[in-house]
């Protein structure tokens, strides 16, 4: 920072969050603030909403987790979740299963499909995805994790990364096994969301084992978990991460990645608010069919209408609403009163 200087009269180079990037082989990641996968919310409309309202400030955003069983089984459905617009460069497509053919096989759809890069996830908690040995399973397997990772790795040109858990429950935390493991298999990025499977999303993430994974390789380390606001990156940079990713945090606050970058975080107005909701119902309208995206709508109107103060009443109306114009409407009406 100009006219910041040191005991001994040297420039003090402030480590800012806009000045830090790091590199996934080719991939850039710059900023490195990256918006998390959420199955259900991480769609191209929501990618390209937060893309959109946070200019520079997002360095990688991931897809939702695709599986490799509908992936390579031709499902349209898994197809057109690859799928990305440009202005989302780069992008990581996760995917997720247990068997290792299929899993290659998929990764090399995502590649054809575009990916910048794949990811392999080890961290979903959800029964019907573990009991078929898929997300989190994978970190209780770890040699059937060893010999996906490898061979995903070589069945790709991309940049392979994963996205595990802190570990299975308090008795196995063992991300610094797995993470020694994904490095020897050639994995280009690790993500830590910083919990056990058993506590879902519960309790407080911890950021000691995600500090003990960034000491034990020397791949990038991504840190996930309630990062929400300034005093929540802080603390998560403090593991000595090299990028945050954020999940819930860019639905409560589309706009958290550029206040991030510039340290600001002003008062949100009705008129911002009513604004981002028209425009994320115009990229989902392009999308989905109506039926659909009115209930992407209102998973996002839940969070999003917290911003403001006494918006309780018009959340409760916009969470009712059955049409696009009726929608549209008590937005403008809103707007009106505000
Ligand atoms: C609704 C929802 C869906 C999620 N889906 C995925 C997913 O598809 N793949 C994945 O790796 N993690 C998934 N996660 C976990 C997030 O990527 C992230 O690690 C976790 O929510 C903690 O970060 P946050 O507090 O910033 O949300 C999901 C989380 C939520 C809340």
């Amino acid at each position: 920072m100009p006219g910041d200087v040191s005991a001994e009269g040297n420039p003090v180079i402030k480590d800012t969050l806009a000045s830090r990037s790091f590199s996934v082989g080719p991939v850039e990641v710059s900023p490195a603030l990256l918006l998390a996968p959420m199955s259900g919310v991480t769609g191209r409309a929501f990618r390209r909403m937060i893309k959109t309202e946070n200019p520079e400030a997002v360095g990688l955003v991931v897809t939702e987790f695709i599986s490799v069983e509908g992936l390579t089984r031709g499902n349209a459905k898994s197809l057109r979740m690859m799928e990305y617009s440009e202005i989302e460069h780069p992008v990581s497509v996760q995917i997720f299963g247990y068997d290792i053919d299929r899993m290659i096989e998929g990764a090399r759809i995502a590649e054809e499909a575009g990916a910048h890069i794949v990811d392999i996830n080890c961290g979903c908690p959800a029964p019907k995805v573990v009991k078929r040995g898929g997300g989190c399973e994978l970190m209780r397997q770890p040699d059937h994790l060893g010999k996906i990772l490898s061979a995903v790795v070589k069945a790709v040109s991309v940049p392979v990364t994963m996205k595990m858990r802190s570990g299975w429950d308090n008795q196995t935390r063992n991300a610094v096994e797995i993470a020694h493991i994904a490095e020897d298999c050639g994995v280009g990025m690790i993500t830590v969301h910083a919990r056990t499977r058993s506590e879902l999303y519960r309790g407080q993430p911890d950021w000691q084992i995600v500090a003990d994974v960034v000491d034990a390789v020397s791949i990038p380390v991504v840190g996930s978990g309630d990062i929400v606001d300034k005093d929540s990156a802080d603390q998560a940079l403090q593991s000595g991460v090299s990028g945050l990713m954020i999940g819930r945090g860019a639905m409560m606050n589309p706009w958290i990645f550029r206040e991030l970058i510039s340290g600001q975080s002003p008062e949100k107005t009705v008129t911002q608010v009513a604004g981002v909701l028209r425009s994320y119902l115009q990229l989902l309208a392009d999308e989905v069919p109506e039926k659909a995206y009115l209930g992407k709508m209102k998973q996002f109107v839940s969070q999003v209408t917290r911003l403001i103060d006494g918006a309780g009443p018009v959340r409760k109306e916009l969470c009712r609403t059955t049409s696009l114009s009726e929608f549209l409407r008590i937005v403008a009406e809103w707007e009106e009163r505000a």
